[in-house]
């Protein structure tokens, strides 16, 4: 099991992007502990989401931290604008670039916690020297650039290596792609403590069901114990 908090960060990806301000604001009230923001180039993955200035636009509506999710390449050019914008936690792909610890750095000089993120096919091992320099290990459990994808189960070895990587350090494991109540139980026994969840809170867009999909993945989170 983890030592930091459960965090449940439900991905505005799913959400009423016609809506986007009430959509972020009925996660918050509904309970939740970050918002996952997923920025798409067309280009490291294969499709377009929004930008810095999409995610400023509803910064005034939580005070609730932004967690930035970038699969761009390049990342650097544009790490400026979205620590401007309001990013709390920025995260690059180990993939993104060949200059993975210049990244980090950059996150970090801009005052953000900085996050490090493996694609399915990626060891973790791609990742061992610089873990002294990141705040955040997200595992991707599908591959990045659309929500509503099946979690892969090689992901769970994955995840438990990036556990004995991060030991005793402070640094939130978060796992990103098919978690639901059946895969929630799996992932935080296996060590992380930061859940993405995109359709598994925002599908139908009815902000009526949000708290209720938050908790039962809390539940589904801290009631497995195998
Ligand atoms: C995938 C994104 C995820 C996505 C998760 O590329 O990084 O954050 O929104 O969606 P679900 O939870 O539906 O798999
Ligand atoms: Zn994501």
């Amino acid at each position: 099991m983890s030592t930091l908090p459960l965090r449940i960060a439900p991905s505005i990806l799913s959400a009423d992007f016609a809506r986007l301000g009430e959509e972020v604001a009925a996660i918050a009230a509904a309970g939740a502990d970050y918002v996952h923001i997923d920025v798409m180039d067309g280009h490291f993955v294969p499709n377009i989401s929004f930008g810095a200035t999409v995610m400023r636009a509803v910064r005034g509506v939580t005070r609730l931290p932004f967690d930035v999710h970038l699969m761009i390449s390049p990342a650097d050019p544009y790490l400026a604008d979205f620590a401007a914008g309001g990013a709390d936690i920025i995260t690059v792909h180990a993939e993104a670039g060949p200059h993975l610890h210049r990244s980090l750095q950059a996150i970090r000089a801009l005052g953000k916690k900085a996050g490090v993120a493996i694609n399915p096919a990626t060891p973790v091992s791609a990742i061992q020297h610089v873990i002294d320099d990141v705040d955040l290990v997200l595992v991707m459990s599908v591959n990045p650039g659309f929500g509503g994808q099946a979690f892969i189960p090689e992901s769970l070895a994955k995840i438990r290596q990036a556990k004995a990587l991060i030991g005793g350090r402070a640094i939130d494991l978060e796992v990103d792609g098919g978690i639901t109540p059946e895969t929630a139980g799996p992932v935080v026994a296996a060590g992380a403590n930061v859940l993405v969840a995109g359709s598994a809170i925002y599908a139908g867009n009815d902000a009526s069901t949000y708290a209720g999909r938050i908790a039962a993945l809390r539940t589904a989170a801290t009631t497995r114990t195998a």
